[in-house]
């Protein structure tokens, strides 16, 4: 088992559902999503990599039909009853799906929004940025981040140190500026976290 395999993710959730499951459950959708999702029309979203799924939530809330990925069994089974406590008006529009985010890829252009926050990448950073890109329709949005591994205002390691995260010079790299506008790319601070600092990646598909 490697850091940031499906077992360890599986063992982390088991552990972080029992030991504050309730405080989990409050959690609200990352300001990344609320913020970059806030003036798009619903449509059809992929939250890949969705965890407990508040953002998934927060999107079919608004009216976004959601196919929710993760490799976690555990926080899937979390997320859908979180979902399900909705009703079945939001619930009806998440679609929640087991699969590895090494391979799984989205169909082509089947998305208006395409969103990964936090995950950590198993082989190469650029790749999956490709393969996830290639799921969004034309006019859509692709919203990545990422947690530094290193704060930037500091050069101290953060709390991601040794992780690999979307990065925004390895997501730059991967977007065709040909067929993508680059609307944000920029390393934030994490105030809520008092510490640390998010590559966050805003682009729309061009037409
Ligand atoms: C730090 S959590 C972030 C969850 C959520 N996106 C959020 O921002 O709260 C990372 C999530 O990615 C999932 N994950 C990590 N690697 C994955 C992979 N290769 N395939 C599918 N899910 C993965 C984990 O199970 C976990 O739920």
């Amino acid at each position: 088992m490697n850091a940031y395999d499906r077992a360890s993710w599986e063992e982390r959730w088991s552990v972080a559902l029992r030991a504050h499951g309730d405080r989990l459950a409050l959690l609200p959708a990352n300001d990344h999503l609320t913020e970059g999702a806030a003036g798009l029309a619903p449509g059809r979203a992929l939250d890949a990599g969705c965890g407990h799924g508040a953002e998934t939530r927060w999107l079919a809330a608004r009216g976004w039909r959601v196919t929710a990925v993760d490799f976690a069994a555990t926080a899937l089974a979390e997320a859908r009853a979180m979902a399900d406590g909705l009703g079945p008006d939001v619930a009806g529009r998440i679609d929640w799906v087991e699969a590895d985010l090494a391979s799984w890829a989205p169909p082509p252009g089947a998305y208006d929004l395409v969103l990964s926050l936090f995950v950590h990448v198993a082989a190469s950073v650029g790749e999956m940025v490709r393969r996830l890109a290639a799921g969004v329709a034309p006019g859509g949005t692709l919203l990545l981040a990422g947690h530094l591994p290193v704060d930037p205002s500091t050069g101290e390691p953060t709390r991601a140190a040794g992780q690999v995260q979307v990065s925004v010079d390895e997501a730059l790299a991967a977007l065709d500026p040909d067929r993508w506008e680059i609307l944000i790319a920029e390393n934030r601070p994490r105030p809520a976290a008092g510490t640390g600092a998010d590559a966050v990646i805003r682009a729309r598909r061009l037409p």
